[in-house]
């Protein structure tokens, strides 16, 4: 059941790409509606908390999905790509994935290093960090999740774009791989 057919991605691989699509917005949604809360409140706490482990399943599901891809190679696209667009599909996801890797791990680290712990919604839980705590390297590591977290509003729309693009257009079978 988990095999690629020549025509489309092995159903993990399809089910791993489409909720973890579902659980970066979601991350995105989460940090982006912290203010509409008052400072301090309950929610705005909650969205900011969730936001943290939304963010830690994609990491975790990472693993499953490079571990996948390199189970099982996908079908060709038909008619095959060639010269540039071949080398943008790919770069564009190596992008990607490395996106899922280093975003989550400097929200991480950024929230251990500057807090000393990392808290689980609903509850007076913390777990504690590993790492001393220093708020200026926990500044940068900030900075740096947020500058990707802007780029990558570009990488991923201009995903979306190539996949639509691919099948309304070039209409190839890119997309159906996928469905
Ligand atoms: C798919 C994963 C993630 C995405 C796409 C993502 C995206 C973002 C974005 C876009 C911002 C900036 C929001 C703004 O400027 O208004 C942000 C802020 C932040 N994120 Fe993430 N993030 C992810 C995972 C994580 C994880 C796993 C953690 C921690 C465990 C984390 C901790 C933070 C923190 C502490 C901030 C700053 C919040 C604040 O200024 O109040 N993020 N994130
Ligand atoms: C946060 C959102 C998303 C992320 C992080 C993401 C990530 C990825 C990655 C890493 C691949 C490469 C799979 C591989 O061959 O190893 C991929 C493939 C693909 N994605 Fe996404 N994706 C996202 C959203 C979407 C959306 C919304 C669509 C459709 C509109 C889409 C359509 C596709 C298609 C058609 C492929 C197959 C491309 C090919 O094999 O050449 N993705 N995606």
């Amino acid at each position: 059941m988990n095999t690629p057919s020549a025509v489309r991605y092995s159903y993990r691989a399809r089910w791993l790409h489409w909720v973890m699509a579902i659980l970066i917005v979601l991350a995105y949604a989460l940090i982006l509606s912290r203010t509409q809360f008052a400072r301090g409140s309950g929610l705005r706490a909650f969205a900011v908390q969730s936001h943290f482990w939304v963010g830690i399943l994609v990491l975790t599901l990472a693993f499953f999905r490079v571990a996948e891809r390199r189970r099982h190679t996908p079908p060709d696209i038909t008619p095959p790509l060639e010269g540039f667009l071949r080398l943008a599909a790919t770069a564009s996801h190596y992008l990607l994935y490395a996106f899922l890797f280093a975003q989550p791990l400097l929200g991480l680290f950024t929230v251990l290093i500057e807090k000393g712990s990392l808290p689980i919604p609903l509850t007076d839980t913390l777990i504690p960090s590993p790492f001393p705590v220093s708020e200026r390297f926990a500044e940068s590591l900030e900075d740096l999740h947020k500058l990707l977290g802007s780029i990558f509003y570009y990488i991923i729309g201009l995903h979306v774009v190539a996949a639509i693009w691919h099948h309304f257009v070039r209409k190839d079978n890119t997309l159906k791989r996928m469905v």
